[in-house]
């Protein structure tokens, strides 16, 4: 069977899909995100279908996923906090058997993208020092570390508005 892979932002009434991926990503790899499987599964349909809406349209939110034959099977989202001049990414992930395709380069492509016309002068990311697959991945992207370290002191419903 041919592969029908691509990628698109989400879209208004995409809720489920998103709960969908973000839920497999949390369940399959906790040790990479912030937020836990757990206070994830608390959220309402809602939540993810405000969150959907937001992330379809305009330059303050945006959330890209990858298809494959019809299944969501990668993310990666990003969002501009007040008076921002960038944009922090978050949540990339794919399916482990689309490491290494280029997926996750093409949602990193979409969101530069999206950036660039929403007028943002760089994309942010933050990881966990213990993450060496998104450590280099990022590092290949050409991304490069600061000296920014992120002390996580804000409430971990803030940290989790994404
Ligand atoms: C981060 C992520 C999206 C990168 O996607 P990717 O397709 O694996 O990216 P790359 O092809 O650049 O591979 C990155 C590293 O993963 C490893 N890798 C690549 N393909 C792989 C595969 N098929 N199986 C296992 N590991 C693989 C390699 O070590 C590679 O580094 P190298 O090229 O220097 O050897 C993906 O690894 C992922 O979803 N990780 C879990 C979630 C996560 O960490 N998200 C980032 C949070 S900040």
């Amino acid at each position: 069977m041919t592969t029908q892979l691509f990628v698109r932002r989400i879209r208004d009434g995409d809720g489920a899909t998103l709960r969908a991926i973000r839920l497999l990503a949390l369940a399959e790899d906790s040790a990479a995100f912030a937020t836990t499987l757990e206070t994830a599964d608390t959220y309402g349909d809602d939540l993810w279908a405000e969150r959907a809406a937001t992330a379809s349209a305009g330059g303050e939110r945006v959330v890209f996923v990858a298809e494959v034959n019809g299944t969501v099977e990668a993310m990666a989202g990003a969002y501009v906090r007040e008076d921002e001049t960038f944009a922090t990414l978050y949540g990339m992930w794919a399916a482990s058997e689309l490491r290494g395709s280029g997926i996750a380069d093409a949602l990193v492509g979409a969101i530069e993208t999206w950036g660039t016309k929403t007028g943002l002068e760089r994309i942010q990311l933050c990881y966990y020092e213990h993450n060496a697959l998104a450590v280099r991945f990022h590092t290949r992207l050409g991304y490069r570390t600061t000296e920014d370290t992120l002390a996580r002191s804000a409430p971990i419903s803030d940290m989790d508005a994404n």
